[in-house]
């Protein structure tokens, strides 16, 4: 085993011991959920059972490219109210910010479209964004890229663009299902393999490919879940710690025990 016990005490002694100087972080909605976005499948509060008055046949139909195709609406519908800006970064969040500045962060794969971690403060270079995210657009049938300013007027009075060259729906460069994640996800993967500990926070790892990730981390290096369930493969191999609960508590937690409160404060408020 890398480390000697199972515990978060153990993880911040593997990184103040100089050991952890390669991190990947993964995250999903669940990191966002205290900045007030809610996620996908937490019962009662997650999307995906709010979704009723949107009249879908299955909840995720609303990020299904070929639903899109035919009926956009209840997409718009829920871009209004999803739509970046309004929303601001977690101390979880912070905390990523923290590790790029100190020269620690490998790379942050995020599930998330809401661009919370460049928010934060995250290196441009640092985050793969492997459904992709609200910061560009183009229409669906001729790609031609749709410009921001108009993306944003018609995301806040909740209608459906559409193309100025051919009139085709145009949509946010988020990953739908039926869609290829971002090259950007397997030209990065790799990074994984190259961790010497990973941090997964917030995520059902539900959706693959992203939840075979943590699978590609090698087996002597420590994973640590901060999530309010345990789930994937997280909890099978000895190096694996699981800190359940809220994430904010759990990094907090890991930011005291390496002394690092201060600094996180500092970042968190800017
Ligand atoms: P999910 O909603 O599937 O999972 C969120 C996870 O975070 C759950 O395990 C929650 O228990 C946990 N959680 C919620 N709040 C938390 C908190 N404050 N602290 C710790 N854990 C918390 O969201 P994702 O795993 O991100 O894809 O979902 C994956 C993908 O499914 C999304 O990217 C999206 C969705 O369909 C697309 O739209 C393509």
């Amino acid at each position: 085993a890398t480390l000697p016990e199972r515990s978060l005490e153990a993880v911040a002694e593997h990184i103040k011991s100089g050991k952890a100087r390669r991190i990947v972080v993964m995250t999903g909605a669940g990191i966002s959920t205290a900045a007030g976005i809610p996620d996908f499948r937490s019962p009662k509060t997650g999307l995906y059972s709010n979704l009723a008055r949107l009249n879908l046949p299955y909840a995720e139909a609303v990020f299904d490219i070929s639903y899109f195709r035919n009926r956009p609406e209840p997409f718009y519908v829920l871009a209004q109210e999803l739509y970046p800006g309004k929303f601001h970064p977690t101390i979880s969040h912070a905390f990523i910010a923290l590790l790029a500045e100190k020269g620690l962060l490998q790379m942050l794969f995020t599930q998330n479209i809401d661009c919370l971690e460049r928010a934060a403060g995250v290196p441009a270079e640092k985050i793969v964004e492997a459904h992709g995210s609200f910061a560009t657009q183009r229409c669906i049938e001729c790609k031609v890229e749709f410009p921001d300013e108009h993306m944003k007027a018609h995301v806040l009075r909740g209608d459906v663009p559409r193309c100025g060259e051919c009139k085709g729906l145009v949509k946010p460069d988020i990953t739908f299902f039926g869609e290829a994640l971002p090259r950007a996800f397997s030209e990065k993967s790799h990074h994984t393999a190259m961790a010497d500990l990973v941090l997964i926070i917030g995520t059902s790892l539900t959706v693959y490919p992203f939840a075979s990730l943590p699978e590609m981390a090698r087996k002597e290096t420590p994973r640590v879940l901060f999530n309010m369930e345990k789930v994937g493969s997280l909890g099978s191999r000895s190096d694996d710690v699981l800190e359940l609960g809220a994430c904010d508590d759990g990094i907090r937690k890991l930011a005291e025990l390496l002394g690092w409160t201060d600094e996180l404060h500092d970042h968190w408020r800017n």
